[in-house]
């Protein structure tokens, strides 16, 4: 196949940043995703309403010109939110989850909750209002192994908690393990789960080839090829679960190459030319766009794109740096070959 047209996809886990940083990332995405829902941890949190409301007022402002890409907000669950915060999200029509972060788990994790069970008269009211609740699911216990921390996080936090609110709708944001993907295969229908497009293609040997690859590292952290292979099954598996979430993570390049480098990948300037190597490689692109333009949308609630996108099978080359010389970040893929373009 040398052309795949497919509804225009929407991504189900971006990170936008603010700022300069923001306005130098946003055009690879809205040039790709129709939506995206847009994390909130930036510095201070995106904590209420109507800070969800000024930062999507923020985005607009920089989207480029003639761009219909429609920022989809979150609130960052801390241990003062409170249950009538849920319900001025819900009423506002511009927030679409509200994510949770263990305190110290990931990158501007440090406001997330110091223990599950402090969220749960929020977690009471977005399950009675239907709200997403979109967990990174790693324990932050420094006696769990990093590699460890994902599945340890579904025995020890996500069990109780689909135990104590059983209509709860949720998101394991970004899984990583074949412990991940057999949970969500055989959870309820509330349950669903994001997939990136690193963690389809690497595993963590990219870590350390040849070198230690900071450009490589993110949370949750690349696993074993076993892990890697199950996460693709689960993507073209068609099950409806499984959806389009780049964690698309800009960090300046100066804080990845650091002696204690930040985690996050940039993968926005190539996000559904990755996702569609990843299906090739399985044999299953006839499966990308319901995965990348259908599945999320559904578990959302949200009324499917109408707009289309064209990849042309046409490998071109990722520049060192990004988007320019003078650019601020080195993105996945950085001096080496992509198999697909995006056509204008
Ligand atoms: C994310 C970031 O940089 O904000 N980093 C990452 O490695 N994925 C935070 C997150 O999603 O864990
Ligand atoms: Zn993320």
């Amino acid at each position: 196949m040398q052309e795949l047209t497919i509804r225009q996809p929407d991504d189900w886990h971006l990170h936008l940043r603010d700022g300069d940083m923001l306005a130098c990332v946003l055009p690879d995405t809205a040039r790709r995703f129709g939506r995206a829902i847009v994390m909130p941890n930036l510095k201070p949190p995106v904590r209420t309403t109507a800070d969800a409301s000024a930062y999507r007022e923020r985005i607009l402002a920089v989207r480029p010109a003639g761009s219909c890409f429609e920022p989809l907000m979150t609130l960052y669950l801390t241990d003062n939110t409170q249950p009538d915060e849920i319900l001025r999200a819900q009423a506002s029509g511009f927030v679409h989850a509200v994510k949770y972060y263990p305190a110290g788990a990931t990158t501007h994790s440090d406001a997330g909750l110091t223990d599950i069970v402090r969220g749960d008269n929020v977690f009471a009211a977005m399950q009675d209002c239907g709200m997403p609740l979109l967990i990174h699911g790693e324990v932050t216990d420094p006696a769990v192994d990093v590699f460890d921390r994902e599945a340890v996080f579904i025995q020890r936090h996500l069990i109780p908690l689909m135990q104590r609110f059983p209509r709860l709708r949720i998101v394991l944001e970004h899984i990583t393990t074949r412990q991940a993907v057999e949970f969500i295969t055989h959870g309820p229908e509330n349950l669903a789960a994001t997939i990136t497009p690193h963690h389809l293609l690497y595993n963590r040997n990219a870590l350390f080839r040849g070198g230690l690859r900071p450009h490589h590292y993110c949370l949750p952290v690349l696993k074993r090829e076993e892990h890697r292979q199950a996460l693709v099954l689960a993507a073209t598996s068609g099950n409806p679960r499984f959806f389009l979430g780049t964690d698309s993570a800009p960090h300046p390049r100066q804080d990845k190459e650091s002696a204690c480098g930040c985690a996050g990948i940039y993968s926005a300037h190539a996000a559904v030319e990755l996702y569609a190597e990843a299906f090739e490689s399985a044999g299953a692109l006839d499966r990308l766009e319901d995965f990348a333009s259908r599945f999320g949308a559904e578990f959302y609630r949200l009324p499917l794109n109408r707009n289309e996108l064209t990849l042309v099978r046409q490998p071109r080359s990722v520049p060192d740096i990004w988007p320019d010389e003078r650019g601020p970040l080195v993105p996945l893929r950085a001096g080496e070959l992509l198999q697909w373009q995006i056509r204008d």
